[in-house]
């Protein structure tokens, strides 16, 4: 069976008297064999059973988990395959919806392994990460997209008594990690020792820790402190260029709207570019961490308040708009709000192309989408990153 194109995950396509296959790990021009795994009546969806014949240019993957974990997708894909893949989904998507023609700038990218700064492991009778699409666990002692003070505490936390931990979380910042540990039953203090500098054990009832419960990240000039379940980008360096790229888009004289502002990243990061910045976030430690971060950085011209956007009324006037939302994009009373408000410049900030063009799509009477630039911030998996620059008409 001959590999035709890609589909938005990564995945080969390829058909069957019309009926179209999804087949992992199968690329354009290769002739394979396949198991079917799903059949469903418009679709099939099949792995590899052998392949008949390989393109020259796959990635010789080096991840000996690669082929059972669900983290990654398309290492099998060379790094520069994996690019065009990313740019050639958001150019297909855009074009499905918007009738002009519009600028999509070329993918900015950085190091295709060892970039992540956060990982969550799960624990069960091993400590790993999820199998492909279930709740079985991949057992892994290291992970080759992460930060190698990540992988260095894998093999510690496995020495640990883990009885009753259901998951662990590390992030790292500056020189230093801390550790999570989510237990369901109450704090195993044996849990705490010297191979740890920072580490937390939490159940229902109670908290233990030692060290600090927050990393310390320097971005530039900006001081940034994050508890360990705020969000953050996962990217240090492609979260360093996207946000210079956002605030390549304003001007001294603007009064920013940061909507779904997280630990106030973007809002604290553009602060030396505009006149005022007001950041909204419905997570209360996320605001409690904005507030911590404005004062480490010393700044006048920022504020932040916690509010679900639904609840968000735009009576004052900002030039432009920043909106940053989860994965399922922006609420119907917030792009009401935004048709309202008369805003020179939206700037949406997305990690899923499809919510934000559907978003798009039902701005597109009052805003013109001028440029969207897809950033790399998760390489080896589907995913993409993109930030839009919208203008009224
Ligand atoms: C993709 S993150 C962006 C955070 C931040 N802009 C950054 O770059 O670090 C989305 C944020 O939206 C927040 N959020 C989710 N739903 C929200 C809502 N309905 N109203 C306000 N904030 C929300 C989440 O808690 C999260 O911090």
């Amino acid at each position: 069976m001959l590999i035709e194109s890609l589909d938005h995950k990564g995945r080969g396509i390829s058909r069957v008297n019309g009926k179209i296959i999804f087949i992992e790990n199968a690329l354009p021009g290769e002739d394979v064999d396949i198991s079917v795994i799903k059949d469903k009546k418009k679709y099939s969806e099949a792995i590899v059973k052998n392949f008949n014949e390989k393109i020259n240019d796959r990635e010789n993957v080096k991840c000996p988990y690669y082929y059972k974990c669900g983290g990654c997708q398309i290492m099998h894909m060379k790094h520069d395959q994996q690019l065009s893949f990313k740019q050639n989904k958001i150019s297909n998507i855009i074009e499905k919806y918007f009738d002009k023609k519009t600028h999509i700038n070329p993918i900015v990218y950085g190091n295709q392994y060892n970039y992540r700064n956060k990982l969550r492991l799960q624990v069960k009778d091993k400590v790993g990460l999820y199998e492909k699409e279930t709740n079985k666990i991949v057992d892994i002692d290291s992970c080759l997209i992460c930060n190698s003070l990540i992988n260095d505490k894998i093999n510690k936390l496995k020495k640990l008594n883990l009885k009753y931990i259901k998951d662990i979380t590390m992030r790292v910042g500056d020189n230093q990690s801390i550790v999570l540990l989510n237990s369901s039953k109450d704090v195993d203090t044996e849990c705490i020792n010297n191979d740890f500098d920072n580490i937390i054990v939490k159940s229902n009832k109670t908290i233990i820790k030692k060290g600090s419960s927050y990393i310390k990240i320097k971005l530039n000039n900006v001081v940034f402190q994050v508890s360990i379940e705020s969000f953050f980008q996962v990217n240090y360096d492609i979260m360093i260029k996207m946000y210079d790229y956002v605030k390549s888009q304003l001007s001294g004289n603007n009064k920013v709207l940061d909507l779904y502002c997280g630990i106030g990243s973007i809002s604290l990061y553009i602060k030396d570019v505009v006149s005022k910045v007001f950041g909204v976030e419905i997570n209360k430690q996320a605001i409690i961490d904005a507030n911590i971060n404005k004062e480490l950085n010393n700044c006048q011209n920022v504020s932040f308040r916690c509010s679900d956007t639904k609840d968000i009324i735009i009576n004052d006037y900002y030039d432009t708009i920043i909106v940053d939302p989860p994965r399922a994009g922006l609420n119907k009373q917030i792009i009401n709000e935004l048709l309202k408000s008369d805003s020179k410049q939206i700037i949406y900030v997305s990690c899923d192309p499809l919510t934000m063009v559907r978003d798009i799509n039902l701005l597109k009477n009052k805003y013109d989408l001028i440029s969207i630039t897809p950033f790399d911030m998760f390489p080896n998996t589907y995913h993409v990153e993109c930030v839009c620059v919208l203008k009224l008409r």
